[in-house]
């Protein structure tokens, strides 16, 4: 049976998370963030000590990603570990950032990706989705939003909590985490030349969700 495959690719901070879940829930299709996948391999490599690029490469055969889907809710599974709850914070970012441009990871968590298209159907995000890892989705967008409106949304969401960095910080994390997704040699983050672009620098978050929700139900209706 032919599933419903939508990529939905963007820079770090444009929402591609958030924005992809809540779609999928109203559309009942499985929400798949690829991002977590290259984080539990970060994690990994902060443990193991092998943050280096041959150092990652010579040990990820032995590295299991593998995703478990909970009431419509992605849980990620490092070696048998859930260790969703622990990817999430700035250093397994920069790793993520880090191991992502390795070319044997990328390799690594590619069938893994496919195959959970080919039986699901799926909104999958991440940088690549459109351009390498499904390359014949019903429908490509490219969410994006300018460098300063991504700081200050996720500012706006951790200024409570007690080791909120500053907002300069946050930019300048977000900014060098665009400039390596964006010039690493292999699987650049870039647009498809048949995707859609959503820039949601000026929108609210029921605004895109409206939008691509409308754009999905478009492509399949
Ligand atoms: O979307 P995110 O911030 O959780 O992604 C974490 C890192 O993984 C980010 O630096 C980019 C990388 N990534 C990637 O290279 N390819 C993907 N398909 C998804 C994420």
């Amino acid at each position: 049976m032919k599933t419903v495959n939508i990529a939905i690719d963007g820079p770090s901070g444009a929402g591609k998370s958030s924005i992809s879940k809540k779609v999928a829930a109203d559309l009942g299709f499985i929400h798949v963030d690829t991002g977590a996948m290259y984080r539990a391999i970060g994690l990994y490599a902060i443990r193991n000590g092998c943050l280096e690029p041959d150092q990652i490469a010579a040990v990820i055969e032995d590295v299991d990603v593998t995703l478990r889907f909970i009431g419509g809710s992605q849980r990620v599974m490092l070696c048998g570990e859930d260790v969703t709850d622990h990817i999430r914070t700035p250093e397994v970012s920069m790793a993520a950032s880090k191991v992502s441009a390795v070319p044997a990871v990328r390799a690594h968590l590619l069938d893994l990706q496919k195959k959970i298209a080919a039986e699901n159907d799926i909104i999958m995000d991440g940088r690549d989705i459109g351009s390498v890892v499904l390359p014949h989705a019903d429908l490509k967008i490219f969410l994006t939003a300018s460098a300063e409106e991504r700081a200050s949304r996720r500012y706006l969401e951790l200024r409570e909590k007690p080791d909120c960095p500053p907002y300069e910080d946050i930019l300048r994390d977000i900014r060098q985490r665009d400039e390596n997704d964006m010039h690493r040699a292999i699987a650049p983050l870039t647009q498809a030349p048949d995707a859609v672009l959503v820039d949601s620098t000026s929108m609210g978050f029921n605004e895109v969700v409206d939008t691509i929700t409308a754009m999905i139900r478009e492509t399949i209706d």
